[in-house]
């Protein structure tokens, strides 16, 4: 449900010819934020706050999402019902940042479809990986095999999955962007204990992107990889913010604590994702859920000001 004072706000924004990021950076600077996300789960528009990839300048809506189990699912309408109903939501409410990989077993094949049934392929800025390959020609044969199951002839990011066969996979990654078929490279992680390895690589490769795991109680991307994305300028990804939904047992029969109901957050959803959004070097979280009613309550971490860092704190000592 749009609320009438979100709708004046938004509205006056646009007649303003403020763009929402620009309202998200005044926000940062300690400007006017958007009103209060509304509590109802239906799908909300256009209210998302985008980011700059720094090797373009172009922005991305800051909450995306991953595909890893919630797209992993047979040919039955209970199931593909639910993902369409995601996917609607998902693009109603302005995100487009999909992110998927070969790997998730019929993940790249759902989303294609669903995404052509649906004519939102064009809209979609698809991310996926090069993986569990090794060389060149496996890692040319895999990606031409992702254009077709994603039904596209294009992705906007290309990512060599947890690292490996490191040099070959990139160096495709690099001939499909010099070819126009990827507009981004990246690199992904999803553990702490690679972050060191991950950082090493990216000073040497620079990338466009990398993705790594960034969340309330896994914190070890603060120490060298965050701050060396942002010096590099690296966009970043930041998958398992919620551990792989380990999180909600962790906080179950919990109450919000105020900090985060005063910084907009009506759910504990929101506050991770808030969490992880609140780190300046990020550009979008990649939450991934099956459950239209979730997705909702995911989109709407993505307006409103960022956490300080008193309410930072505050999630942290309510969950850890
Ligand atoms: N190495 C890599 O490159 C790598 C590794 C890991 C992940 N990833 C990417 O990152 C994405 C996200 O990571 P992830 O899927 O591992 O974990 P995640 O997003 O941290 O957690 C997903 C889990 O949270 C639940 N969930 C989602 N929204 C919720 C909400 N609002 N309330 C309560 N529960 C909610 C989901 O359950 P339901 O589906 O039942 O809602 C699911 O069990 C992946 O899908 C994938 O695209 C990449």
């Amino acid at each position: 449900m749009y609320s009438r004072r979100k709708f004046l706000t938004t509205t006056a924004l646009a007649t303003a010819g403020l763009g929402l990021a620009a309202c998200r950076d005044a926000a940062q600077a300690g400007g006017v934020g958007l009103a209060p996300v509304a509590p109802a789960l239906e799908a909300v528009s256009g209210t998302l706050n985008t980011r700059l990839i720094p090797s373009t300048g172009e922005r991305v809506p800051v909450i995306g999402m991953g595909t890893s189990g919630s797209f992993e699912v047979g040919q039955s309408a209970a199931e593909l019902d639910p993902l369409r109903e995601v996917l609607k939501r998902f693009f109603a409410a302005g995100a487009t940042l999909i992110d998927t990989a070969p790997t998730y077993s019929v993940a790249e094949d759902v989303m294609g479809a669903l995404l052509a049934e649906q004519a939102l392929t064009g809209k979609a800025w698809l991310a996926t990986k090069l993986s569990g390959v090794t060389g060149r020609e496996a890692g040319m044969a895999q990606f031409e095999d992702t254009l077709r199951r994603l039904k596209t002839d294009k992705v906007a990011l290309l990512q060599v999955h947890n690292l490996g066969d490191l040099k070959t996979q990139m160096a495709v990654a690099r001939e499909l962007k010099a070819q126009g078929k990827v507009k981004y490279v990246g690199v992904t992680h999803y553990v702490e204990r690679a972050q060191e390895q991950l950082a090493d690589i990216v000073q040497a490769e620079k990338p466009d992107f990398l993705q790594i795991n960034y969340s309330v109680v896994s914190r070890g991307a603060e120490k060298r990889v965050l701050p060396l994305a942002q010096d590099l300028g690296v966009a970043v990804l930041i998958n398992r913010a919620f551990e792989d939904g380990k999180l909600f047992a962790q906080v179950k029969d919990k109450p919000l604590p105020p900090a985060l109901s005063e910084a907009g957050a009506s759910s504990w959803a929101q506050a991770f994702l808030k969490f992880a959004l609140s780190h300046s070097a990020v550009t979008a979280v990649i939450p991934a859920t099956g459950k239209p009613d979730r997705q909702s309550d995911n989109l709407k971490a993505g307006s409103g000001p960022d956490l300080t860092p008193a309410q930072r704190d505050a999630l942290i000592a309510a969950v850890v």
